[in-house]
């Protein structure tokens, strides 16, 4: 290759590391239609990132684990693994990330790339469309530097298996020229981090799983911890509020702190606009009720599917792909933004013959629950 094509190729690979890299840092990489309701308009209780919640997260994440409230196991397993690879002066082992959406998955792997003192680069499955996508974004790391790469699931099947060099033997197989003169050359990556996000596991094949050596499930957080991560993004925005005020907040905010954020934001619209710009209990109640979310932090959407089984399939079990129908939602929102919260606060079951409304269902929209005919069998 002569050099200005060299310097061309270069170029081009640069390009394309920048364009799959890019976009998915400044969005969180992920996918903001299936947080939209059925009008258009965005829920304000989805977990998943709006334009808007990008620019505040950036400003108000934790930049360091001490930082970071909750999710206390992972949090101590990962603080562990990363003074152990700083003291041996190694890359982190790779870490897979998984959980609903809006729980801090990109915010934690931006902190451990911090705390190991790397770089980071983010990108996400759905953006990496060539396998040149890839090893574009995979041969610019320099040593022990991280790679965010968010909804890992939806990453092609040719990509991944790029990965699975890259990631055990910090391999790529670049393949030059075209036909029957083509030749594989391996070329040798420096020693990097992979951290994988995604918010359905089951979809992660075993081949991609056992090369994460580390791997954690990030849960719902508590009042108690969302109560703390309220008031500390207040201090940082300069909100003013009771801890009575915040702790509605809290309670109404699914257990996710991008909703927490985002509710907050809201609320001090509210507050700055009807009342003197200070959050108490009575401003944030108002100002929940307006939005359309409930004492347990649901919205129309999250009761239209509740009502709709109890109303229209007598409680289930009703099929997946019934429930999206009727909503005219896709089921893969449902299964995975709607549906864990829902069964989290024990209002819905996913049974092996469909989702059924349980009994506190019932009592939570103040209905009777019908007898159920006990099964032939069962
Ligand atoms: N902001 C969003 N998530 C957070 C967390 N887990 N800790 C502190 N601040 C946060």
């Amino acid at each position: 290759m002569i050099k200005s094509e060299r310097d061309g190729a270069a170029a081009a690979a640069a390009a394309r590391e920048r364009a799959a890299t890019s976009a998915a840092s400044a969005s969180g990489g992920e996918n903001h239609v299936a947080g939209k309701m059925r009008d258009g308009r965005e829920r304000i209780i989805s977990g998943k990132a709006f334009d808007e919640d990008a620019r505040v997260e950036a400003s108000i994440r934790p930049k360091q684990l001490s930082d970071y409230i909750g999710q206390n196991r992972v949090k101590e397993n990962l603080q562990i693994a990363v003074e152990a690879a700083r003291s041996r002066g190694e890359a982190l082992d790779h870490v897979l990330l998984y959980g609903p959406p809006g729980l801090g998955k990109t915010t934690l792997a931006q902190i451990l790339a911090n705390e190991m003192g790397s770089a980071i680069k983010v990108s996400s499955g759905p953006l990496l469309e060539k396998k040149g996508d890839l090893t574009a974004v995979l041969t610019s790391l320099e040593a022990q530097d991280f790679f965010f790469l968010d909804e890992i699931h939806r990453l092609q099947p040719s990509l991944e298996e790029i990965l699975y060099p890259a990631m055990e033997d910090f391999r790529v197989d670049l393949i030059i020229g075209q036909g029957p003169g083509a030749r594989v050359h391996p070329y040798q990556l420096n020693p990097f981090t992979l951290i994988g996000a995604t918010t359905r596991a089951g979809l992660i094949m075993a081949p991609l799983r056992s090369r994460f050596g580390i791997v954690h499930r990030l849960e719902f957080y508590s009042p108690e911890d969302l109560l703390l991560i309220v008031q500390r993004s207040a201090r940082i925005l300069g909100i003013t509020m009771d801890e009575s005020g915040a702790a509605e907040i809290a309670r109404r905010s699914r257990g996710t702190p991008r909703v927490a954020n985002r509710l907050l934001r809201r609320v001090r619209d509210f507050a700055e606009v009807r009342a003197n710009g200070h959050i108490d209990i009575g401003v944030a109640r108002d100002a929940l009720a307006m939005l359309g979310v409930d004492d347990h932090g649901l919205d129309e959407v999250d009761r239209n599917l509740l009502l709709t089984i109890i109303q229209k399939y007598s409680g289930g079990p009703v099929g997946l792909s019934t429930i999206a129908a009727s909503l005219s939602e896709e089921e893969d929102a449902i299964e995975e933004i709607y549906e864990p919260y829902l069964m989290q606060l024990g209002l819905l079951d996913r049974t092996q013959r469909g989702r059924v409304a349980t009994a506190l269902a019932y009592k939570h929209f103040g209905l009777d629950e019908p007898r159920r005919q006990p099964g032939l069998f069962s």
